[in-house]
């Protein structure tokens, strides 16, 4: 093997090294606070539209597999947007987040809650009412 492999496998390993360094230190710079989540979740009205759980309401939140909330770049970006194109795009009913209203740090916190929601609506044999309703509803007029 001659020097200059030696070299870059040397490089290799040390950018290696960096990076195992580095990653423990990125993800705790990206991961927000749940709970504070929850609480500027209320705060800011989230759940009025989508619900405490962010299955009801609205929009769900929740099983969607909306690109919008599959990480938190784009999550802060679709926020961040809003606030940018709703004046042109009025028809959109979601209230603006500009940085003004919501920190990045703010952002990432409500990320790290609506990541804690799992989808809890029951099946439809489990909620006899709307059961009752279905059953009605698709029993033919008059009986
Ligand atoms: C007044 C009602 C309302 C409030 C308050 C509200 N939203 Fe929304 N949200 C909507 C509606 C309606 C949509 C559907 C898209 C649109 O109109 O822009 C939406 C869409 C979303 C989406 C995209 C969902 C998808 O399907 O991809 C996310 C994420 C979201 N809202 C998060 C939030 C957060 C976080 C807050 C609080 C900081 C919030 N919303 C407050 C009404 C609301």
């Amino acid at each position: 093997m001659n020097t200059n492999c030696i070299g870059i496998i040397r490089a290799f390993w040390t950018l290696c090294g960096a990076m195992a360094l580095a990653v423990p230190v990125l993800a705790a710079d990206t991961a927000g606070d749940a709970a504070r989540g929850k609480q500027l979740y209320h705060d800011h009205g989230c759940y009025g539209c989508h619900g405490f759980n962010g299955n009801t309401g609205a929009r769900d939140l929740v099983a969607t597999g909306s690109p919008l909330i599959s990480d938190l770049g784009t999550f802060t970006m679709f926020l961040r947007l809003r606030a940018d194109q709703a004046p042109l795009l009025p028809s959109t009913r979601m209230p603006n987040y500009p940085a003004s209203a919501l920190s990045d740090a703010q952002v990432r916190d409500i990320y790290a809650f609506i990541r804690t929601f799992k989808p809890d609506a029951p099946a439809v044999k489990d909620a006899p009412t709307l059961k009752a309703i279905l059953d009605s509803a698709a029993r033919p007029k008059g009986r």
